[in-house]
């Protein structure tokens, strides 16, 4: 049986083959932009599968437009905000997302960041490239410490955990705020498990890790910036809306906090005014998973997750098992 399915976007080899291989009239959209939700609506029309982004919204609007024979939505992220999954469930159209290849890839990055940040990377590679380099000076371009300082995570899920497991390193104390204990990082880091403004009065560095719902949207803004050390930093590579960019902004512009790491912004891909001009952020366009390997194997996962799911299988990622009930 011959089943119609859309991806939309060009992703990694790996994934294009396998989605071929089990259906070789699979349409992609082959644009290196964003795809238009217009087009993109009427695209999706009639598929069975649909492997998405999560700059696609995956919405009423979408599966309505899809139509009742739509089987699977296979997200190329391990987020899936984007996708209304109530909605999916109710309908009982399974949802597949990649999670695990990409936590290595993520806190490694919120490390880049942590490092550019607070060692002024960005702002000093600029200012050599301008041939403002006169020679060495006792005070150019000083930055904070990290080894030794306090590290504060925000969401111990893996990613989360991930990024405290690599701290050891520099001999940072690790504090961490989210509703489950992590028993892993206790035992191995000796991590702390504190509220949250605990944790913002005490870290030097606070790194966001997060998923975005209803509860985390604006967890961090104008009161828990307030709080944060005058010289500390704050770095994000889960989801732009967990923290108010905007009071972000005026923490950055005002000095309140000494930089930020950013790698997703609240609308992306527009920043808020006045983040540009920031010289104490780094700002990355969300490349936090962004290595050969592992957009590879999240290719292939998404795809392995559309197949399973038109076969009438359990994708081997599945975000909502309550769809088969
Ligand atoms: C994700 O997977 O959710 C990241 O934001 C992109 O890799």
């Amino acid at each position: 049986m011959s089943h119609s399915v859309y991806v939309t976007s060009i992703i990694p080899e790996p994934g294009i083959q396998i989605v071929k291989d089990f259906c070789p009239d699979a349409e992609v959209y082959s644009e290196d932009q964003i795809h238009p939700r217009d087009l993109l609506l009427e695209k999706i029309k009639g598929r069975d599968g649909v492997l998405t982004l999560l700059t696609d919204a995956v919405d009423k609007e979408f599966m309505d437009t899809v139509g009742p024979q739509l089987k699977v939505i296979s997200n190329y992220a391990v987020g899936y905000n984007n996708i209304d999954v109530e909605e999916a469930t109710r309908r009982k159209i399974v949802v597949g997302n990649t999670p695990g290849v990409l936590t290595d890839a993520t806190s490694d990055m919120a490390w880049a960041l942590l490092f550019s940040t607070a060692r002024r990377c960005a702002e000093s590679d600029k200012f050599t490239r301008a041939g403002k380099f006169h020679g060495w000076r006792p005070t150019l371009f000083l930055g904070g410490d990290i080894t030794g300082r306090t590290l504060g995570i925000i969401g111990a899920g893996r990613i989360g955990a991930s990024m405290a497991m690599k701290s050891v390193g520099f001999r940072m104390k690790v504090l961490y705020f989210d509703l489950n204990e992590n028993k892993e990082m206790e035992e191995t880091l000796g991590a702390k498990k504190v509220d949250l403004d605990t944790l913002l009065k005490e870290s030097d560095f606070v790194s966001v890790h997060t998923i975005l719902d209803d509860t985390t949207r604006h967890l961090i803004g104008k009161r828990e910036l307030g709080m944060m050390k005058k010289s500390a930093y704050i770095v994000n590579t889960s989801r732009g809306p967990v923290i108010d960019e905007a009071a972000l902004v005026e923490a950055l512009k005002n000095k309140t906090i000494a930089g930020a790491g950013l790698d997703v912004y609240e609308d992306e891909p527009e920043l808020k005014p006045g983040l540009i001009e920031c010289e104490n952020a780094v700002l990355t366009p969300h490349i936090a998973s962004a290595t050969i390997w592992t957009r590879g194997r999240m290719a292939e996962m998404a795809a392995n997750n559309l197949v399973a799911g038109l076969k009438g299988e359990r994708p081997p990622n599945l975000v909502n098992p309550e769809a088969l009930d």
